[in-house]
């Protein structure tokens, strides 16, 4: 019975339900951001080692949402402990430049096939930035973002992110003025004339087109061939920029999306897993772009950008970490976690599909791939409450929510997936007799 999922999730997570008690009446929901809460209430957790987290109830879990995909490096990995460790020594803030950082920004730079780089602390802060700079450069003032790509928590790129009704505009937050989001135009993901259409109607104040190059919060959605290509066609054609939101991908692949299809955005966005767990974001372009920041031009600043922890993390993380046998590692792994879930949807015979891109997966109870948010709406998602459910009662994080995906680790084994896939046999199949109906919230 599909209630018994839920009541068995409570019953083991009764010291998380007292803590959320408590901490609604301080934290709006009971978190610190919108993402990390679910119905009935979230779980706590303590500490993390390798693969695994804690939450305070004691339960252990094989974790694959690795902070919303920022640590590929795994939990409390031992390198960055030491070289963290060592560095704190000699303060967390300088005030001014860090000597470190240029070391770092040169290998971004030759990495990623990028002339300049800034650093920032978040994704967030780093795509609100990019489309200033990109403003500035074009002296134009429209947006194309699209339906289901999510830029983070401000203003300017805060709508149709994951609406539950089916209209063409839909605000993803309270409190964003009508005139905010006027300049930000909504296309549909892998259809080009979607994007045609909105560039030739407004050709001369289109500045850039962003995007997440292989979308990934809307489960996990690669462009479709010739996509890519048709975007910047139109870029040239029509004089915009495309920019590239790689807060996910750019540490998913060794040179990120850009690297991985061949091509060069005018400016690129980086966070998350490139630095280790640490809070550092890149922006990054051609050197034209980027020297548009400075005094009485483009204004980008921050006291904690490129704080010699953060620094030392992304260094530590890039040289030693995610190298290119880490990758092929974790595409192992991976590869292993999606041919284990296509063997659980034949042996089951349920309509299960499964999309991947590296250390990355997700699955969608559907007999289609999705190609857009609209598709991903239309799976069966009760299904996946049911599974999802049943994978944290038998100690998997499988991934943070059915618009997200599985990461794997460096720090992650064989058996640890090995055991995901179990796990997922009896998860699937329970989902496959019952649908758990629970209330879709906008995360925002
Ligand atoms: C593609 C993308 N861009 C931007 C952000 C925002 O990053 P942050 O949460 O570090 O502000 C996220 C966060 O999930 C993201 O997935």
């Amino acid at each position: 019975m599909v209630t018994d999922i839920l009541s068995e999730y409570v019953s083991k997570t009764q010291k998380s339900k007292i803590i959320f008690e408590e901490a609604i009446k301080y934290l709006p929901l009971g978190v610190s951001s919108n993402y990390r809460f679910f119905d009935p209430y979230p779980i706590y957790l303590v500490k993390g080692n390798g693969g695994r987290v804690w939450d305070v109830d004691g339960n252990e879990y094989i974790d694959f949402i690795l902070g919303f995909g920022a640590l590929e490096v795994g939990h409390a990995n031992p390198k960055i402990i030491n070289e963290v460790t060592k560095a704190l020594q000699d303060s967390s803030i300088l005030g001014f430049e860090y000597y470190k950082t240029v070391e770092l920004a040169k290998i971004i730079s030759k990495r990623y096939n990028v002339d300049m780089v800034r650093f920032s602390s978040t994704g967030t802060e780093a795509t609100m930035h990019a489309i200033r700079i990109a403003r500035a450069y074009t002296k134009r003032k429209k947006i194309i973002k699209f339906e289901g790509h999510y830029h983070g928590s401000h203003d300017q790129l805060l709508i149709n992110i994951n609406p539950m009704v089916q209209k063409d505009r839909v605000p993803s937050s309270l409190g964003i003025p009508e005139e905010t989001l006027s300049n930000t135009l909504v296309a549909e993901w892998n259809n080009l004339e979607s994007v045609e259409k909105l560039v030739k109607s407004q050709s001369n104040d289109i500045c850039c087109v962003i995007m997440e190059p292989v979308a990934m919060n809307m489960g996990l959605i690669p462009p479709e061939k010739d996509f890519l290509k048709g975007i910047f066609d139109l870029s040239k054609e029509y004089n915009f920029l495309v920019i590239f939101d790689e807060v996910k991908t750019g540490g998913k692949m060794y040179s990120g999306a850009l690297g991985y299809y061949n091509v060069k955005p005018d400016i690129i966005l980086m966070a998350k897993s490139i630095a280790g767990g640490f809070p550092l974001s890149v922006i990054a372009g051609k050197r034209e772009i980027m020297e548009l920041i400075g005094p009485n031009k483009v204004a980008h600043g921050g006291t904690f950008n490129a704080n010699p922890i953060s620094v030392i993390a992304s260094y530590v993380t890039l040289t030693q970490i995610l190298t290119e046998n880490a990758f092929y590692y974790m595409e192992t792994l991976s590869d292993r976690l999606e041919r284990g879930y296509r063997d659980i949807a034949d042996d089951l015979d349920v309509d299960l599909k499964v999309t991947r891109w590296g250390p990355s997966g997700m699955i969608y109870f559907s007999k289609e791939v999705p190609r857009n948010y609209k598709e991903l709406l239309k799976t069966d998602i009760p299904r996946w409450f049911t599974y999802f459910y049943s994978m944290l009662n038998s100690g998997i994080l499988p991934m943070a929510g059915f618009n997200e995906q599985w990461t794997v680790s460096v720090m992650h084994t064989k058996e640890e997936i090995q055991k995901h896939i179990e796990k997922a046999y009896d998860a699937v199949k329970k989902a496959k007799e019952e649908r758990l109906n629970l209330k879709l919230f906008e995360a925002f």
